[in-house]
């Protein structure tokens, strides 16, 4: 007999059948006379309840059928005679996989802490809310793939391993095969990387934007979708030090065209989560968020503010409101600037436009007046910063200029400067950080809680 999923089971009309499913007893409890077992496969949020009827099976044979033990049940699905479910199984026979010690199985327990959950990484999809979040965040990965590959975008797999700094921000992560006890060294005493595996100082990569462009400026609508790493010490409900980026890059965009696509897109990614997720969105609104579903509906049917840099310093300078860190123009915004902008002041989600060139990366399209670039970050509630972005250089002169100036090593970059050497073309693209997204979708509070294994500093347990 073939297993079916308990999400099948509970719309299931085929009632009396006789059926075989599996999963993780989350409950047990009973009289004398009959035990009901509430039985969870990951499927869906929702358990079936599994009735025993003693004279059945055994209490003694039930004993090690306890919270987290892993079993398959055979027996006649029914129509529930209680309340809370429209069908439940009556057991004929029950096969214990694998039992858990109720003295030593951590979550035996319900309502443990997020923290606590943190520590047992390896449990934690086991719960109704990481099984809630790994399901949506499934569904989002899904809905990326959909909404670019509906609109002809073609999926392009740049490296991890790279020799470059695209973003030439935080700290990179660094790649080596060296023996970090013997480390070669050359005439004047630096690290020789000659004789490291690829010959050269490599790193993880901060971003997959630059190889992207490149092919970007072949097949016109391409996106990234890979693992990033940032070795900044950033210890906040908002960083990982490996997250997940979404980075498409379009030939023949610019700016606004940019802003459009990242306002289309998000708002697709958020409406596919509220019709294909309703049941898990309805349990994190309950427990964790009482104003999520209609925050993510609100960014569905609103459009999203619009202004510069400029103009948004002008706001949080004439706002009357005590901010820890003062705002100037010219430095960067912190997330409680950003925050206010969008919680306080627009009340729903900004694209800040045209940054001061000094606070953003060397690859940004200058603009006539020299002092800003094409840049755009779209801030969302609750989170700040969700995607940044820009309209890329694409005169060479003017971006070998820029790389001189940021003192950045032209030749790691010959390959990069070669496209506008070579049919340069003006184009555009973005990076949406994956964990951001789900968390605002989800409504979680900490970046820690929508990946199934964060790595933050100090921290890559499991
Ligand atoms: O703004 P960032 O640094 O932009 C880039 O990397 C560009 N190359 C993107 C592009 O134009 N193709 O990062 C983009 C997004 C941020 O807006 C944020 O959502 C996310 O990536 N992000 C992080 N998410 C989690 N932890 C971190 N440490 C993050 N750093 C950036
Ligand atoms: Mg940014």
């Amino acid at each position: 007999m073939n297993r079916i999923k308990v999400k099948d089971l509970l719309v299931s009309q085929n009632i009396n059948a006789e059926i075989l499913a599996k999963g993780w007893v989350r409950t047990k409890r009973g009289n004398k006379s009959v035990a009901f077992i509430a039985l969870n496969d990951g499927s869906t949020i929702h358990n079936i309840q599994v009735v025993v009827d003693l004279n059945t099976i055994s209490e003694e044979s039930l004993k090690s059928v306890t919270t987290g033990a892993c079993i398959a049940v055979r027996g006649q699905l029914v129509t529930s005679q209680g309340k809370g479910q429209a069908v439940e199984i009556v057991a004929s026979s029950i096969e214990v996989y694998g039992t858990a010690d109720p003295e030593t199985f951590p979550l035996q327990k319900k309502g443990h802490t997020l923290e606590f959950l943190r520590e047992i990484a390896h449990l934690r999809p086991r719960t109704n809310t990481f099984g809630a979040v790994l399901r949506i965040r499934h569904a989002m990965a899904y809905a990326v793939h959909k909404y670019f590959n509906d609109k002809g975008f073609c999926y392009i797999h740049t490296p991890i391993i790279t020799g470059s700094d695209a973003e030439g921000a935080g700290a990179m992560f660094q790649v080596t095969a060296l023996d970090l006890n013997k480390i070669p060294k050359d005439a004047d005493g630096a690290v020789d990387y000659k004789q490291d595996f690829f010959g050269k100082a490599t790193n993880l990569t901060v971003s997959g934007q630059l190889e992207g462009e490149l092919a970007a400026m072949a097949l016109s609508e391409i996106y990234t979708f890979g693992p990033t790493f940032r070795a900044e010490n950033s210890n906040t409900t908002r960083h990982l030090a490996e997250f997940w980026m979404i980075e498409p890059e379009v030939a023949f965009n610019e700016l606004v065209d940019n802003m459009n696509l990242a306002e289309e897109f998000l708002k697709y990614l958020i409406a596919y989560a509220l019709e294909n997720c309703k049941d898990d969105l309805a349990f994190l609104n309950e427990m964790y968020d009482k104003e999520l579903l209609e925050r993510l509906s609100s960014v569905v049917s609103n459009d999203f503010q619009r202004l510069t840099y400029t103009e948004g310093v002008e706001i949080l300078k004439n706002c009357g409101h005590k901010f820890e860190y003062k705002v100037d123009w010219g430095t960067d915004l912190q997330s409680e600037h950003e925050r206010y902008l969008v919680e306080k002041h627009f009340k729903k989600p900004v694209i800040l436009t045209d940054y001061p060139k000094d606070i953003k990366a060397f690859y940004m399209k200058l603009n006539d007046d020299g002092k800003t670039v094409r840049a755009m970050d779209v801030l969302f509630p609750g989170i700040g910063e969700i995607i940044g972005g820009s309209q890329r250089e694409d005169s060479y002169d003017k971006l070998l200029a820029r790389i001189k100036q940021m003192n950045i090593h032209e030749e790691q970059l010959w390959w990069y400067l070669d496209t506008r050497k070579f049919g340069s073309c003006p184009h555009a693209g973005f990076g949406l950080g994956f964990e951001r997204l789900i968390l605002f979708v989800t409504g979680m509070g900490n970046i820690r809680d929508v990946i199934p294994f964060p790595r933050t500093p100090q921290n890559a347990e499991f």
